[in-house]
């Protein structure tokens, strides 16, 4: 099978990574690809909404299925560009229709359907321009804190966690009246604060059944013991320790099988991944969102958990014989500590040299994962805020973690970064 990858950051070359290692995979694109994937497959300089530079690649390269990282791309839809054209409907594109992916482009649309479906999400009401006054009122009104979400994509930092009603207010009006994040905070949802520990858990489906891929926690702020801004992600543990198995049943009963089920009953076209973001409230989960796609730096830890082929679970997903398929996972913990620039996630220089890649890449059970890097004459240099990550299997999650970070402690460049303290919560 002739496969291509969109996206560049480190969730792709963790895709590339395990793709690769499928005898069903014959030849492996990635558009635009990194320093990381250039070294598992053929990179292909088109970027990730250029459509039509990606239906020319598959074209050229007979691609039989193609895998999309990111979300803007599946939003922007992906999925029916590929299928609505006759050169290109035959291919297996992993993604879900722009419908369907509203799941994840639009707050309102997936509050709506946790609504229609009875699944436990936070209560919440939105507002645009019209209702102004209505919002302001609301907030006064409601207990602290509270969040307020631009409803469309806005490339994660349209969540406000106030904690003060001033402070909401002044959030809500930056939102819709100065339109901070543009169209996507013309409408904001407003919703109750959920206190507790957040996981994600993915799934894979066809719009009928699904298989569930594994689950991760994500640490997500920048300093340690969970201080400090919010990143993309700091690093990841899995599996998580309270998934047990009375957690996981309530997460399937009550969140996943319904989400399926919606999606069936509602004729939403989805093949592709579902993450779900959930909070364990004292035991009970609840949705925190909907994302169409894997998890960044997620992925760079559940495909090394994951034993079975992807290529064969992806063949399955377009062929209806996803129930069948057995999911199996490596033994051990897994970690993956996430190495960014100095001063991310705010401003940050780029182009320092990275030292120590290639040693590293060979250390047993360690796998350097690359995100924000480029190519620099004979170098591979800093591009971006999270530049490269590693990820360690341990018999443990301590040792897991020791490990991915001795592994870091091999690579330099200036400025580096990475929090010590990854799945500090857990005893062992
Ligand atoms: P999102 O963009 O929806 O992933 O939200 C970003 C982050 O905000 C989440 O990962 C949570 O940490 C936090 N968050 C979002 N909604 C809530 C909520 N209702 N209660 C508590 N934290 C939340
Ligand atoms: N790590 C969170 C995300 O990919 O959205």
């Amino acid at each position: 099978m002739n496969i291509l990858i969109v996206g560049s950051g480190g969730r792709e070359h963790a895709l590339a990574w395990k793709m690769a290692q499928s005898h069903h995979c014959d030849n492996l694109f990635i558009a635009p690809g990194n320093p990381g994937t250039a070294s598992i497959g053929t990179n292909v300089n088109i970027q990730v909404n250029d459509f039509e530079g990606l239906k020319k690649v598959a074209l050229e390269n007979a691609i039989d299925l193609i895998v999309v990282g990111p979300e803007d791309p599946l939003v922007n839809g992906i999925y029916d560009y590929f299928l609505n054209d006759e050169t290109t409907t035959h291919i297996n594109v992993i993604a879900p229709s722009a419908a369907a992916a509203q799941l994840e482009g639009s707050k309102a649309f997936s509050k709506h359907f946790m609504q229609r479906h009875s699944i436990p999400t936070a209560s919440y009401a939105e507002f645009t321009k019209e209702n102004y006054a209505d919002g302001v009122d609301y907030i006064k009104s409601h207990g602290l804190p509270i969040v307020l979400k631009a409803d469309g994509l806005a490339a994660g930092k349209g969540v406000i966690i106030a904690f003060t009603h001033q402070e909401a207010i002044a959030s809500f009006e930056d939102m819709i009246q100065n339109k901070q994040f543009g169209e996507a905070s013309s409408k904001v949802v407003i919703e109750q604060f959920l206190e507790g520990i957040e996981v994600s858990v993915f799934a894979l489906t066809d719009g009928q059944s699904y298989q569930i891929i594994g689950h991760a926690k994500d640490y997500k702020r920048i300093g340690e013991g969970d201080t400090g801004l919010n990143t993309g992600g700091m690093g990841c543990v899995s599996p998580v320790p309270f998934m047990d198995e009375t957690f996981m049943k309530k997460v399937e009963a009550r969140i996943i099988k319904p989400t399926i089920q919606g999606i069936q009953s509602e004729n939403l076209v989805y093949k592709g991944f579902v993450f779900f973001g959930l909070m364990n409230c004292g035991g009970e989960p609840y949705v925190i969102e909907y994302n169409c796609r894997l998890g960044d730096p997620e992925t760079e830890v559940i495909l090394p958990r994951l034993q079975t082929d992807l290529v064969s679970l992806l063949a399955a997903a377009d062929n209806g014989t996803l129930e069948d398929v057995n999911i199996e996972y490596n033994s051990g913990a897994f970690a993956t500590v996430m190495a960014v620039s100095g001063g991310y996630p705010g401003n940050y220089k780029k182009d320092f040299v990275i030292a120590g890649l290639a040693a590293t890449n060979n250390v047993p059970g360690v796998i350097v994962f690359q995100a924000g890097t480029g190519f620099q004459d004979n170098d591979i240099v800093t591009k971006g805020g999270r530049v490269l990550t590693a990820t360690a299997q341990g018999s443990t999650l301590k040792e897991a973690v020791k490990t991915a970070q001795n592994a870091l402690s091999n690579i330099q460049f200036e400025g580096m970064y990475f929090r010590s303290d990854i799945g500090y919560e857990f005893e062992s």
